[in-house]
C-alpha cells in the first residue's frame, strides 16, 4: 500500500477548504507546500522531520530568525496580561518614542497591522494633507494588496504600453476606471521620463511613492539623483515624497533612507518592526501627521483599527528593534557581504550567467549577466529563464535551503559563517545542476 507523507495528506485536505490549498500564494509549491512543524533561529523543520535553513525569513520579516528567546519571553509575559485592549498601552508610547529617536524623518507615527495598511493610510494621509487625489508609483513596484497600489504591479507586454509613459494597468478584473486614472505610473530610476510624466500631472499629485529598492523590479537602490530630483520637484509642486520601506528598513539602522540626502515626508514600515508578529506603521513630518489628530486644528482623517497597536506585536517589535542596534545591523550586513562574495565565487566557478543585487542583509540573484535595469528587463529575463529559475529553487528546497521565489535571500542575526558556507555550497551545486537549462 502507498504510504502518503504528512505534507501530501495535508495538501489534499487543504485543497478542499482553501482556494489553491493555501491562504497566501507564496507558500504554494509543486507537488505540495512545505508544512512547518517548528522553527528556531535560522532553522525550520517540516512535518516530515526534514530540516531547512530558512533564507526567506518569512519574506524578510524575521530579522532575528524564528522564536528568538528574548522576543518569546517578552510576548509570553505580555500574553499573561492580555493581548488586546480598547484602551491605550505604555508599550505603544515607548515604541513610538523609540522609533522617532531612531528615524530622523519621523516626527510622529501610527501603528497598524500590516505593510499593506501602512501604505494605504500613508496615501490617504497624503491626500488629506495636500487636498489632491492622484498618486504616482513605479511600474512593477509591489506595495501590498489593494486596488490603488496594485496598479501596474505586474503588467505584461500586451498591456504595459510605451516605456516612456507606461499605462496604468489593473491587477485584477473589475478595477474601477477611477482607480486607474488616479494612479500615475513611472519608469523606475529613469529620471528623464519620470520627470516628463510628473510635469504632465503637476497639479494633481498628492504624493510620489517610491520603494527605494523595489524587490519585484530589480532589488537595486534608486539613484541619489533620481530620489533628490523627485524630492525637489515635490517641493515645488505641492506634493509629498513618500518612501515604502516595508522591506528596506532592515538595510540600515534608520532604513535605506539613511543613504539619501533628503528626508521623505512620510514612510511606511512593516515586517521586521513586528518582531515576527503582524504589524505596519507609517510616520513622518509632524505637520502632515496632524491630519490624524482629532483634537488638533488640522484634523481631517479619522483612523482606527481593532488590532492596531496591539501590545503583542508592539512588545515583540520593540524587543526586536532594540536587539537590532547599530552593531547588530553592521554585523549582519558584514555577514551578508561575505555571503555575497561566496556566491560570486560560485558564479565564477560554475560559469553561469548570474548577477546579484540587493544591499545590506538582502541578496537577490538574477539569471542574467547583468542586473536588469527596470521592470521590463526583469520581466523578459524571468520569462526567458523560467525553467532554470524553477529548477534552481526546487534544488535548493530539496537540499534544505528555503529562499523567496524571486530568488531573494534574507539574512538574520542568528546566522553565522556556518549557514552561509552551507548556502554557498548548495548554491554552487544548484548552479551546476541547472546550467543546461539556462537560455
Ligand atoms: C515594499 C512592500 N510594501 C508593502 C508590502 C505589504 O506588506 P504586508 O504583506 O505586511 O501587507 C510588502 C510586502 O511584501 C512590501 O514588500
Amino acid at each position: 500500500m502507498t504510504q502518503f507523507k504528512k505534507d501530501e495528506i495535508l495538501y489534499e485536505r487543504a485543497k478542499k477548504v482553501l482556494p489553491g490549498g493555501a491562504s497566501r500564494n507564496q507558500v504554494l509549491r509543486q507537488p505540495h507546500p512545505v508544512y512547518a512543524a517548528s522553527a528556531s533561529g535560522s532553522y525550520l523543520t517540516d512535518v516530515n522531520g526534514k530540516q531547512y535553513i530558512d533564507f526567506s525569513a518569512n519574506i524578510g520579516s524575521l530579522i532575528h530568525g524564528h522564536a528568538h528567546p528574548k522576543i518569546v519571553e517578552a510576548v509570553y509575559e505580555q500574553m499573561k496580561k492580555g493581548t488586546a485592549y480598547m484602551v491605550a498601552t505604555e508599550v505603544e508610547v515607548e515604541y513610538a518614542e523609540y522609533m522617532i529617536e531612531r528615524i530622523p524623518s519621523f516626527g510622529k507615527l501610527r501603528f497598524l497591522n500590516s505593510g499593506t495598511e501602512a501604505v494605504m493610510h500613508l496615501i490617504k494621509v497624503s491626500r488629506a494633507f495636500t487636498g489632491k487625489s492622484k498618486i504616482a508609483k513605479c511600474e512593477g513596484a509591489y506595495h501590498g494588496t489593494y486596488d490603488v497600489i496594485e496598479v501596474s504591479e505586474k503588467p505584461n507586454p500586451s498591456n504595459w504600453g510605451d516605456k516612456k509613459r507606461p499605462n496604468s494597468v489593473p491587477h485584477t478584473p473589475g478595477v474601477p476606471k477611477g482607480v486607474l486614472d488616479s494612479v500615475i505610473v513611472l519608469p523606475f530610476n529613469d529620471l528623464e521620463n519620470t520627470m516628463n510624466i510628473l510635469e504632465a500631472h503637476k497639479n494633481d499629485l498628492a504624493c510620489v511613492l517610491i520603494d527605494p529598492m523595489p524587490h519585484r523590479i530589480n532589488m537595486e537602490p534608486a539613484s541619489k539623483e533620481y530620489v533628490n530630483t523627485i524630492y525637489e520637484w515635490t517641493r515645488k509642486n505641492g506634493s509629498l515624497l513618500c518612501f515604502d520601506e516595508v522591506i528596506t528598513f532592515r538595510v540600515n539602522y534608520s532604513g535605506l533612507q539613511e543613504y539619501y540626502n533628503v528626508k521623505p515626508d512620510l514612510t511606511s514600515l512593516g515586517k521586521i518592526i513586528g518582531g515576527g508578529f503582524p504589524i505596519g506603521a507609517f510616520g513622518g513630518r509632524d505637520d502632515i501627521m496632524e491630519v490624524l489628530d482629532p483634537i488638533g486644528k488640522y484634523y481631517k482623517y479619522p483612523l482606527s483599527g481593532t488590532f492596531s497597536a496591539n501590545p503583542i506585536s508592539l512588545i515583540a517589535g520593540l524587543t526586536a528593534m532594540k536587539l537590532f542596534d547599530q552593531d547588530a545591523v553592521n554585523n549582519l550586513n558584514a555577514l551578508t557581504d561575505k555571503a555575497r562574495s561566496f556566491i560570486q565565487e560560485a558564479i565564477n566557478i560554475a560559469q553561469v550567467p548570474v548577477s546579484m543585487s540587493g544591499i545590506g542583509s538582502i541578496i537577490r540573484l538574477h539569471f542574467s549577466d547583468k542586473v536588469p535595469a527596470d521592470y521590463r528587463e526583469n520581466y523578459f529575463n524571468e520569462t526567458n529563464q523560467k525553467e532554470a529559475i524553477k529548477k534552481f529553487i526546487d534544488y535548493l528546497y530539496d537540499n534544505g535551503i528555503i529562499c523567496v521565489n524571486s530568488l531573494s535571500f534574507f539574512f538574520n542575526t542568528t546566522m553565522t559563517d556556518k549557514e552561509i558556507e552551507i548556502l554557498a555550497d548548495k548554491v554552487l551545486s544548484a548552479f551546476r545542476e541547472v546550467k543546461p537549462y539556462f537560455k
